[in-house]
């Protein structure tokens, strides 16, 4: 397993969760260092979504103990986690639709970061600036395209001043070159020092930004380590039967076959 980049951001150390007969963790364990770059793998319905929700504070695990900036955050809630520096996105983006651009991403600074006034409208400007949306800032939400909805889902995570960003599927039904604008995105938030963990069914963009690659199935990781070494171990092959990997792990990445990138445009 490669070494974390720094001392432990986060740590989970037994994290149970299931939701009636489902296991969705069972006994997790995790670190991640402070400026980390970690993707997650896992097949649909794996638990890979209720992982963010554990450690960002909309789950609450039935057993087992959450570990964040040295402190526990077990029973912290989703808004006092954010504010002490969890930042994540949702799956299936969440902005307030009649409001502009600026607007979210003010509420996010606002709420989240804790800053008001001036400092609020440099802090969104910024933001807006480091997720290629200063164009569309004066746009409502409701209006945007695709690949500007995934922006600003990842621009309002920032906004809060996360020192970790949890990304849940950002470039899912985007194409290949709006793929390529996301993954400058997240390396030049990684570059400023905030560590991401992002869950990703397209492969190509994980394995093109992330040092350290995690599968989750069965409620546990049956791989950690370098992209490559996880996504050729026997277990995670399997568990992605089906799966056609078309380029090499060396050039591109291995692409998912039709269908299991999941589209939501
Ligand atoms: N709030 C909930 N109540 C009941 N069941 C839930 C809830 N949230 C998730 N589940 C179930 O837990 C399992 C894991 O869901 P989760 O969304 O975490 O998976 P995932 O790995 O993110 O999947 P996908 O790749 O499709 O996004 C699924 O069977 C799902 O139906
Ligand atoms: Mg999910």
């Amino acid at each position: 397993m490669p070494e974390p980049a720094g001392p432990d951001l986060l740590r989970l150390d037994g994290v149970c969760k299931s939701f009636g007969k489902v296991v969705v963790a069972d006994r997790l364990s995790l670190t991640v260092g402070a400026g980390d770059l970690v993707g997650i793998v896992g097949p649909n319905g794996a638990g890979k979504s209720s992982l963010f929700g554990l450690i960002a504070g909309d789950l609450r695990p039935s057993a087992g103990q959450i570990v964040f900036a040295g402190r526990p955050v077990t029973r912290l809630d989703a808004t006092a986690r954010c504010r002490m520096g969890i930042g994540r996105t949702f799956q299936v983006p969440r902005p307030f639709g009649g409001m502009t651009v600026l607007e979210n991403v003010l509420v996010a600074v606002q709420q989240g970061a804790g800053l008001r006034r001036r400092p609020s409208y440099a802090a969104a400007a910024a933001v807006l600036d480091r997720t290629g949306l200063l164009g569309d800032a004066n746009i409502p939400a409701e209006r945007l395209g695709l690949l500007s909805r995934k922006r600003l889902e990842v621009a309002r995570a920032l906004a809060t001043g996360p020192d970790l960003l949890l990304l849940d599927e950002v470039a899912g039904g985007l194409t290949d070159p709006e793929v390529a604008e996301l993954v400058t995105i997240v390396r030049g938030i990684s570059a400023q020092g905030v560590a991401v963990v992002w869950i990703e069914h397209v492969l190509h963009a994980l394995t093109a930004t992330v040092h350290r690659l995690l599968c989750l199935a069965g409620g546990t990781f049956i791989g950690d380590g370098a992209p490559a070494e996880v996504l050729a171990l026997p277990e995670v092959r399997e568990v992605f039967l089906g799966t056609e990997v078309t380029a090499s792990l060396h050039q591109a990445g291995p692409r998912l076959a039709d269908g299991q990138d999941r589209e939501d445009r």
